[in-house]
C-alpha cells in the first residue's frame, strides 16, 4: 500500500462496490455480539488471517459465512454508513452500491430488511456524508433464473430505491444467457443493467452479458484484453469497465499489480474506471485503488484525471445531470499534491 495517500482528495465515483465486502472485522465482530451470533474466529486478528484467497470462490466462501452476522435493518445501516464514511474520506463523491439479496433472504433475513435497512443509510449521505448514492440489486449467477425472477419480483415494493440490477457471484460456467429473462423484465421496469464479465469467466463472456443482457456497463472485464476485437468493439461503444485493480490482486486474476491490463486498456481508448470491489476483504477503499495504480502503475496526472471524470461519466446520474455536470467540475479543477 501507499505510503502516503496522495489521491485521496481526487473526486471521483465508486461504480464497483459490493456492501457485503465492505464489512470490516470490527464491525463483524460487533454486530455478531449484537445479534448472539457465533463466529468460529476468536479474534479480529485471527480473521484478518483468513484473508488469504487462491480465488475468487475461496473469497466468496468467507463472504457468504460473514453475513450471517448481518440480520436487522439497523445492522445493514450501520454497514452502510460505515462504508460511507470510509468512502467520504477517500474523495468518493457518489457511490453505486451493489447489494446480493438472495444471499440474505437464503438466511432468513428479508428482502425488505435489506433494502430499508441500507436505505435508512442511503437517505441521509449526502446530509451526513456528502456523498451522493444509487443502489444496484444483484443475481447471485450460481443461483437458478427462475430464483433471480422471483428476487426480482420480491423488490418490487422496493424499487424507488434501486437504480439497477447487476449479476455477480462464481463466475466460471454460469454464462450470462441463463439470466437473459430477469433481465429483459428489469428493463422493462426502467431498470439499469451492468453485470461482471470477464473476471474469471472468458472474454466471450462479456460480449453475452452486451447482446444478450443489453448491459450499459462491464463489472471487471479484465480478460477484455484478450480479444482485440472486442477492446476494438468497448472502445467504439465506449462501454465503460468498472476495473478493480486490488481486488484482481487479491484473488489472483493477475500475478501481480504491476501486471494489471489497466494502462494497456486506457492506451487503447477504453473508458476504464477504478473502484473497490469488497474494500474490507482486498486491502483498500477506492482511494487506495487509486494510490496504488498510480504508484505502481505509473499512471500520470492526465490519466488519473481520466478515471476520476470516467468514473462520473459512466454514473448512472443522468436524473441528476446537474449534480453530474458539479462534481465533472470538482474534477478539472482539482490540483494535484
Ligand atoms: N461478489 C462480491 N465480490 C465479487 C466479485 N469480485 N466477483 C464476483 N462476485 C462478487
Ligand atoms: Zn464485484
Amino acid at each position: 500500500m501507499s505510503p502516503y495517500h496522495a489521491l485521496m482528495p481526487l473526486p471521483k465515483a465508486e461504480l464497483h462496490l459490493h456492501i457485503e465486502g465492505t464489512l470490516e472485522p470490527e464491525l463483524a465482530f460487533e454486530l455478531a455480539a449484537r445479534n448472539g451470533v457465533a463466529l468460529r474466529y476468536p479474534d479480529t486478528e485471527a480473521l484478518r488471517q483468513a484473508y488469504r484467497f487462491a480465488d475468487l470462490q475461496s473469497f466468496l466462501n468467507l463472504y457468504y459465512e460473514l453475513m450471517a452476522v448481518l440480520r436487522t435493518e439497523r445492522d445493514f445501516e450501520d454497514l452502510a454508513n460505515a462504508y460511507l464514511a470510509r468512502a467520504a474520506a477517500q474523495g468518493v463523491r457518489h457511490a453505486e452500491i451493489f447489494f446480493d439479496p438472495q444471499a440474505h433472504i437464503a438466511r432468513g433475513v428479508s428482502m425488505g430488511t435489506v433494502v430499508e435497512g441500507l436505505w435508512r443509510a442511503l437517505e441521509k449521505s449526502r446530509q451526513n456524508h456528502g456523498v451522493s448514492t444509487r443502489l444496484i440489486l444483484c443475481f447471485l449467477r450460481d443461483e437458478s433464473a427462475d430464483s433471480a425472477l422471483t428476487t426480482l419480483e420480491a423488490a418490487r415494493p422496493h424499487l424507488d430505491r434501486i437504480t439497477g440490477i447487476g449479476l455477480d457471484s462464481a463466475e466460471a460456467g454460469h454464462p450470462p444467457a441463463k439470466f437473459r429473462e430477469v433481465y429483459r423484465a428489469a428493463a422493462d421496469l426502467g431498470l439499469h443493467r451492468v453485470a461482471h464479465a470477464g473476471e474469471e469467466g472468458p472474454p466471450a463472456y462479456i460480449t453475452e452479458a452486451l447482446d444478450v443482457l443489453g448491459v450499459e456497463r462491464i463489472d471487471h472485464g479484465l480478460r477484455c484484453a484478450e480479444d482485440p476485437a472486442l477492446v476494438e468493439r468497448l472502445v467504439r461503444d465506449r462501454v465503460p469497465l468498472t476495473l478493480c485493480p486490488l481486488s484482481n490482486v487479491r484473488l489472483r486474476a493477475v500475478d501481480s499489480l504491476a501486471d494489471h491490463p489497466l494502462p494497456a486498456l486506457l492506451d487503447a481508448g477504453l473508458m476504464c474506471t477504478v473502484n473497490s470491489d469488497d474494500p474490507a476483504y482486498f486491502g483498500g477503499y477506492a482511494g487506495d485503488n487509486f494510490d496504488a495504480v498510480r504508484d505502481t502503475l505509473g499512471l500520470g496526472e492526465d490519466r488519473l484525471r481520466e478515471l476520476a471524470r470516467n468514473s462520473f461519466l459512466a454514473s448512472f446520474l443522468e436524473d441528476d445531470e446537474e449534480l453530474r455536470a458539479a462534481y465533472l467540475a470538482e474534477v478539472e479543477a482539482y490540483v494535484f499534491p
